[in-house]
C-alpha cells in the first residue's frame, strides 16, 4: 500500500510540557511518551511501513539534569528488555543510530541483544536515534572518508553525495519521505539534516504523550497529498490511504 512512503521519521517532542501541565515531574511525561512510541511502532508495522525512525535521545539531551538523563536511560533499558520479544514476534528489525558507545554498558548490551535477535526480520525496520546528532554524524562520516583518502583507498573526487550517504549511520536506509515533529515546534533540532534534504516536514501541535494513531494517519494522509518535485517537474503523489 505505502509504496511512495518508504520512511517516516518522528521527533517525539513535548513530554516535559505535557507532564508539567499536569503538575507532574517531566519523567512522568517520558513514561507516557514511551507508551505512545509503542503504539505508533505497532501501527506502523501493521500498515506495512518499511522504515520508521524515532528520535528518542539527542546528543544535546546529555546536557539535561542528571536525574532526567538517567531516568531516560532506565526507560530505554526497560523498554528493550520488555519489548524485544514483541518486536521479534511482529517481524520488526530493530536498529539504533547514534553514538552508542557513549551509552551506559547495560543499554549497549540490550541494544546489541535486540539487534541480534531481530536482525533477520523482514517487516518494519525500526531505528531509534539515541545519543544521535546529525552534525556529529556528518563529522564522523567526514573523518571516515578522510581516513580512506589518507590510506589511499579513496580519491578526493570519489567523495560524492553517495559516498557521504554511505558513511552516515543511516547507510542503506532510504532518506525519510516524511518527518513529523510534535508539540508545535518547527525545527529539525539536529535530526537527519543531510537525509532531510527532500523530506516533507509535518508539524503537529499535539504534545507527544497525547499523540495518537489518528494523528499519525493524518500526517501520512498529508504526505500522500503533497507534490514532490525534487527540484524538477514531478507528479503528485496519487496513492490513497486507509
Ligand atoms: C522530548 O520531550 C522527548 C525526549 C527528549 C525523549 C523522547 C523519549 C521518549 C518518547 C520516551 C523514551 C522512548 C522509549 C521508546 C523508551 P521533551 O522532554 O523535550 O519535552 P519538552 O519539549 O516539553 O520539554
Amino acid at each position: 500500500m505505502l509504496k511512495k512512503l518508504q520512511h517516516v521519521a518522528v521527533i517525539m517532542d513535548g513530554n516535559g510540557r505535557w507532564a508539567q501541565l499536569r503538575g507532574k515531574p517531566r519523567t512522568y511525561g517520558h513514561v507516557k511518551g514511551a507508551r505512545i512510541a509503542k503504539k505508533i511502532i505497532t501501527h506502523a508495522a501493521d500498515l506495512k511501513l518499511k522504515n520508521l525512525t524515532l528520535y528518542a535521545f539527542s546528543s544535546e539531551n546529555w546536557f539535561r539534569p542528571e536525574g532526567e538523563v538517567s531516568f531516560l536511560m532506565l526507560l530505554l533499558g526497560r523498554y528493550l528488555k520488555k519489548e524485544s520479544q514483541n518486536l521479534h514476534k511482529k517481524n520488526i528489525r530493530f536498529d539504533v543510530i547514534g553514538e552508542v558507545n557513549k551509552l551506559p554498558d547495560n543499554i549497549q548490551k540490550a541494544i546489541h541483544q535486540t539487534r541480534e535477535l531481530t536482525k533477520n526480520n523482514t517487516g518494519l525496520h525500526l531505528a531509534f536515534a539515541i545519543s544521535y546528532g546529525s552534525r556529529q554524524e556528518i563529522v564522523l562520516a567526514a573523518q571516515a572518508l578522510a581516513e580512506k583518502v589518507k590510506n589511499g583507498e579513496l580519491k578526493v573526487d570519489q567523495i560524492t553525495e553517495k559516498s557521504i550517504s554511505d558513511n552516515l549511520m543511516t547507510a542503506g536506509t532510504p532518506d525519510p519521505d516524511l518527518i513529523i515533529r510534535t508539540s508545535g515546534e518547527s525545527r529539525l533540532s539536529n535530526f537527519l539534516m543531510w537525509q532531510a534534504s527532500y523530506s516533507e516536514l509535518y508539524f503537529s501541535p499535539v504534545l507527544w504523550p497525547d499523540y495518537s494513531v489518528k494523528d499519525f494517519n493524518e500526517a501520512i494522509q498529508y504526505y500522500l497529498g503533497r507534490e514532490r518535485r525534487f527540484g524538477k517537474v514531478f507528479q503528485k503523489n496519487e496513492e490513497s490511504f486507509v
